[in-house]
């Protein structure tokens, strides 16, 4: 299957079996098929921001961490203390080889997660809160694991945010003294070389 076919593929998924298997399949062609046909830049993007923001010392947890891309690049820029999760245990194959996180766990974001309230001093997602992905309703979990004062810094797909509940999502627990708003990114597009266009902003929030 061509780049383009399995990226369309892949935003087609009707439940999350699906798209664990779907991921499984593509594991070890993921970042052939992002970077060299599409120029994903998203997890730069993301590193970027949260580097800006968050200690080197931090223990972080990569949300949807996939094959490791942005663990990778945290890693490069001085970060030791981090944690993959995704719910495709072939992705997290991948992201093991890269050496650059202590723990990789297999779980499903919108169901209970299995972390300690307050395990990580923050937490960084790059590309996974987007069409059949993960729901809005991660979140709830997301600031129960993130410590009192620690960041959530995150990209969400425009279309997602406005369709999907996030924009509800995020009003209610800020409404709800969960978490507050730190910053907010500009739009760009995470992957300005392909089709389909999509466009994503980066969120920053600070649990209470
Ligand atoms: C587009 S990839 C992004 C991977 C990586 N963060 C990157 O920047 O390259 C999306 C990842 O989210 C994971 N994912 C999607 N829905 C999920 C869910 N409900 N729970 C956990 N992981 C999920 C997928 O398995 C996949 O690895």
């Amino acid at each position: 299957m061509d780049a383009k076919k399995r990226v369309e593929w892949i935003y087609r998924t009707k439940n999350n079996e699906q798209l664990s298997a779907r991921y499984d399949e593509w594991a070890k062609n993921y970042e052939n098929d992002l970077e060299e046909a599409f120029n994903w830049i998203g997890p730069e993007r993301v590193t970027e921001v949260f580097a800006a923001h968050v200690a080197k010392d931090a223990h972080i947890l990569d949300i949807g961490a996939g094959t490791g891309l942005v663990g990778m690049l945290l890693a490069k820029r001085g970060y030791s203390n981090l944690t993959a999760n995704d719910l495709s245990q072939g992705m997290l194959d991948e992201a093991r080889r890269k050496n650059v996180y202590l723990e990789l766990n297999a779980m499903v974001l919108g169901e209970p997660l299995d972390y300690k309230d307050d395990t990580f001093d923050a937490g960084v997602s790059c590309g996974v809160f987007t069409v059949g992905h993960a729901p809005a309703s991660s979140f709830d979990e997301l600031v129960r694991i993130i410590r009192p004062g620690g960041l959530l810094i995150f990209s969400v797909q425009l279309v997602a945010y406005e369709t999907t509940g996030f924009k509800e999502k995020f009003a209610e627990l800020s409404a709800s003294g969960k978490w507050e708003g730190v910053a907010v990114s500009d739009k760009y597009q995470p992957i300005p070389k392909g089709e389909p266009e999509v466009w994503h902003r980066i969120w920053t929030y600070r649990v209470r």
